[in-house]
């Protein structure tokens, strides 16, 4: 289900570059709205309402504050996922390889056995969703341990480039709090509208 209050602070703070990309720092990627996060916050709850979490899983950077305000509704800790360039990798550690096409490399990310279990209910929360890469090497993470993938969110899900259409094929619960169906620097955002919004 989309978020009204998202989608308009988007179309009022958003920026659309050339290359498909739609800038944010004024409230999530650079600046931060705090507040705006915790009614982000507040929704996700709202959207797995009555589902068991036990830890949230994200990705280092931009994820990693969204998820901790978000966890303050879940009551249960947030896991960061690392992202290394070191093949051998010390320690005990689940491990993914995910490419960004956005910066056409390939990122290691890793995180410690110790934290991760097999009891564990977990969702995953990212901030952008393009290709899909990250929620899917996340979710391989929590395969490899053995645990519950509950679902996952991204805050803002570009839907023109598939990731969030492979996800649901995949069978994962996936929550989009705002789909952009398509983006262009003269005409603008234009959201996906047979999804709710809320
Ligand atoms: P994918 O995970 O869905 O496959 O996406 P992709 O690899 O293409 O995206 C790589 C990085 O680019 C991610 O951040 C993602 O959040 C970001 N990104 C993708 N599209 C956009 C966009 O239109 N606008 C903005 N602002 N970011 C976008 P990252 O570099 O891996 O992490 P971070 O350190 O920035 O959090």
């Amino acid at each position: 289900m989309q978020m009204q209050l998202l989608i308009d602070r988007i179309r009022k703070d958003g920026i659309v570059k050339d290359g498909d990309v739609l800038k944010v720092d004024a409230f999530l990627n650079h600046q931060i709205d705090v507040g705006l996060l915790e009614e982000i916050g507040k929704e996700i709850r709202r959207q797995f309402d009555g589902k068991k979490v036990t830890k949230i899983l994200t990705i280092e950077a931009s994820g990693i504050a969204i998820a901790c305000i978000a966890a303050r509704y879940f009551n249960c800790p947030v896991l960061f996922a690392k992202k290394t360039k070191t093949l051998n990798i010390a320690g005990d550690v689940y491990t993914a390889e995910v490419y960004s096409f956005t910066h056409q490399k390939m990122n290691r990310i890793i995180v410690s056995k110790s934290f991760l279990h097999a009891d564990d209910s977990v969702l995953i929360i990212d901030d952008f969703l393009a290709n899909g890469k990250a929620i899917i090497g996340l979710s391989e993470l929590v395969s490899q341990a053995g645990a519950e993938l509950v679902g996952a969110v991204s805050v803002i899900e570009k839907g023109f480039q598939g990731g969030g259409d492979r996800i649901r094929e995949m069978g994962i619960d996936l929550h989009s709090l705002a789909i952009v169906e398509s983006m262009d620097p003269e005409k603008g955002l234009i959201f996906r509208e047979e999804e709710g919004i809320h």
